[in-house]
């Protein structure tokens, strides 16, 4: 079992909305970063909104959320949880991605308008929801592609 393991979810809003170059060019870094740092977790962006889950030994992590916050290409990075886990949740991502419509994110269950006037728990638990289900659904497609 790993010890010392922390967990970050937050959501920021976009400085511009990205074009698909931008958030490739993006998640090779943070992949590259992040394999190195021994960091996983999923990111999802839904028009202008991202939403990213963070997971890794608890100095590192909150040193590169530190640099994160400060990156220009978004603002107003908000925390909905920061808790201390004893199993990671993305472990087999470097960073999960899903760039997903407003009309997609409306028709899951677990979202939420993270902007909106909604208490921070129930934001925590939705985009946790939120982004189980985009791995979950992930695990299943490896399930079937595999047989
Ligand atoms: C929404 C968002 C998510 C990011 N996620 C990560 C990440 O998971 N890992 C990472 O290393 N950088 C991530 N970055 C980029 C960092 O802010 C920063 O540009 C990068 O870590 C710098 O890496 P370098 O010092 O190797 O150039 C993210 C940036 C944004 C805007």
């Amino acid at each position: 079992m790993e010890k010392d393991l922390e967990q970050i979810v937050y959501v920021s809003s976009a400085s511009h909305l990205m074009t698909d170059s931008e958030l490739i060019t993006l998640l090779n870094k943070a992949r590259d970063n992040n394999a190195h740092l021994g960091i996983s977790g999923m990111l999802v962006y839904c028009d202008g909104t991202f939403i990213q889950a963070l997971e890794g030994k608890s100095a590192v992590l909150r040193a590169l959320f530190e640099t994160i916050e400060r990156d220009p290409r978004h603002k107003c990075c908000f925390i909905l949880l920061h808790q201390k886990i004893t199993q990671r949740a993305f472990e087999a991502w470097s960073m999960g991605f899903r760039a997903v419509s407003q009309e997609l994110a409306d028709s899951i269950s677990g979202y939420v308008d993270f902007f909106g006037n909604r208490p921070i728990p129930e934001k925590g638990a939705a985009a946790y929801t939120l982004l189980n289900s985009f791995r979950e659904q992930h695990d299943r497609e490896l399930h079937y592609s595999a047989h």
